[in-house]
């Protein structure tokens, strides 16, 4: 059986995405007589012809390897059927080029935008498997995303390291973690961390009930306070207004949600308060054993997929299982922590608070 694969890797990066690539090409040349061409950037690729023909060397010694080596682009879903300045119709442009290639299927590697991209194209008749990836673990139906745990790791060594110089000098460390929707990475790291707050964009906050939690612990033998705020935190007043809104209140401040609240804590406490922005380091580098083996489980299943001709779907976690959803279920429904989520409980059970409850 030959089959000619098209993939990509589209959106923001994450530690992983080599190592499901090396997954889905590895099993298929395995499995079937597979020819691969790798497409660059992203959509932007496909929509631009810039692809190249791999061979199986070029999947070699990727595995631990961060990025992507097929290089990625944020292509926006909504920009997609826009017609811009110059006048390419990027739907019709896709299909081309899966058509000049003769591909028989399109892998896509991405988060929630390209997801909502491979079901457009899956509706328009191309062959789609989608892999879910991100660090942001907010793609609808499964478990987990592969670049997850890995950012977990690194997110939670910078609360370590934050943790013991917070102690060293009696101060609050605001920790600013990324997850402009979705608090997934927060609420974790913030857990494996040992925060005394977590502040996430579904829980929105009241800064007073911080205070009060820093000022004690001011008071108290321990002195310091560490917070894990998530990039999209924000507080009871913000959460009414519109996000453009928000977003324009921030930036004439000039406030990162951590700076945000660092600086409140300092008005309304004194204490001396640092704020941490690790940002992208958190998607740098290379994948953590966990992230390896997911995503090759999920790059060999869409190997599977593939020799099967089962299309229009992604492959998932579900408890132990590594399986598939069809991409128009989950295409446009973003997972965000329920409020009433069970790892809410455990850290409210804890004692650590969200600024939404004494
Ligand atoms: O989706 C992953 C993510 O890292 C988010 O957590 C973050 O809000 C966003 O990407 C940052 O995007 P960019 O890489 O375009 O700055």
């Amino acid at each position: 059986m030959k089959r000619r694969i098209g993939i990509l890797t589209s959106g923001g990066d994450c530690p992983g995405l080599n190592a499901a690539i090396r997954g889905v090409t590895r099993a298929a040349y395995e499995m079937f007589d597979a020819e691969i061409v790798g497409i660059h950037d992203g959509y932007r690729g496909l929509i631009e012809g810039d692809y190249q023909a791999m061979k199986r060397s070029d999947f070699s010694g990727i595995l631990t390897l961060g990025g992507t080596i097929l290089g990625t682009a944020r292509t926006p879903f909504r920009d997609m059927r826009k017609i811009g300045e110059d006048k390419v119709d990027k739907v019709a442009a896709m299909k081309k080029t899966y058509k000049d290639l003769k591909l028989d299927c399109l892998v896509t590697l991405g988060g929630n935008g390209t997801h909502k991209t491979a079901n457009l194209l899956s509706q328009e008749g191309l062959n789609v498997i989608g892999l879910p990836k991100t660090i942001d673990n907010d793609i609808y139906g499964t478990d987990f995303t592969f670049g997850f745990h890995t950012a977990l790791d690194i997110a939670t060594d910078v609360i370590d390291r934050c943790h013991t110089t917070a102690a060293s000098h009696g101060r609050c460390i605001v920790v600013e973690i990324m997850g402009n929707k979705a608090g997934w990475l927060t609420l974790y790291s913030g857990v494996a961390g040992g925060a005394d707050a977590i502040l996430i964009p579904e829980i929105p906050y009241d800064i007073k009930k911080v205070a009060k939690v820093v000022e004690s612990r001011a008071k108290s033998n321990k002195g310091f306070t560490i917070l894990a705020v998530a990039e999209g935190a924000m507080d009871k007043e913000e959460a009414k207004m519109k996000k453009k809104e928000r977003e324009a209140k921030r930036a004439a401040e000039h406030f990162s949600a951590s700076a945000y609240v660092a600086q409140q804590l300092r008005e309304l406490v004194g204490v001396e308060a640092r704020n941490v922005v690790p940002g992208h380091i958190q998607r740098g580098g290379s994948p953590n054993a966990y992230d390896r083996v997911l995503s090759t489980q999920f790059g060999v299943h869409a190997a599977e997929l593939i020799r099967d001709g089962v299309f229009g779907v992604t492959v998932a976690l579900k408890g132990n299982e590594i399986t598939h959803n069809k991409l128009a279920d989950i295409a446009g429904v973003p997972k965000l922590v329920p409020e009433d989520d069970r790892m809410v409980k455990t850290a409210k059970n804890m004692g650590i608070i969200f600024g939404d409850e004494d």
